[in-house]
């Protein structure tokens, strides 16, 4: 199975999960960055894409992007992970996936989240 994982990332939490999703899959890894840069055709050939985002104020960042592209990639296997500073057992991280998608987006979209931390120096 050919995956792409796409991520943004901070302080580098995400950036790692990133590297360790796309380790396991034998996938390829994009910056965010990278990816807008690509044309639709880039996409084309890759059976799943994987988007990962950090978590700010109960939001995945720059999801949007993900979610317009992802209404083309039905026919894909499509998966989004959060990573936030909650510890996985934090009762909000339910109703945080919950809210992620639309009832509409879940058909086609799993959604995940992954415990991160906080790395102040890093925050700007
Ligand atoms: C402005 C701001 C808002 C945040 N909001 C949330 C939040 O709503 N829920 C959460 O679990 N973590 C929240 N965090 C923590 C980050 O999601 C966490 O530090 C994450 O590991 C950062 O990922 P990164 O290292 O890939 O940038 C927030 C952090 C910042 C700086």
């Amino acid at each position: 199975m050919k995956t792409l994982i796409i991520y943004t990332s901070q302080t580098g939490f995400t950036k790692r999960y990133a590297e360790w999703l796309a380790e396991r899959m034998s996938g390829d890894l994009l910056d965010l960055k990278n990816a807008q840069k690509k044309s639709a055709d880039y996409f084309k050939d890759y059976d799943a894409i994987c988007y990962g985002g950090w978590a700010m104020a109960g939001n995945i960042v720059k999801c949007k992007w993900f979610l317009e592209k992802a209404v083309n990639w039905k026919n894909k296997r499509l998966a989004m992970f959060c990573v936030g500073g909650s510890p996985n057992d934090n009762p909000d991280v339910e109703i945080f996936l919950q809210n992620a998608l639309t009832d509409e987006q879940k058909k086609y979209i799993r959604v995940f989240y992954c415990q991160g931390g906080f790395n102040y120096e890093k925050v700007v």
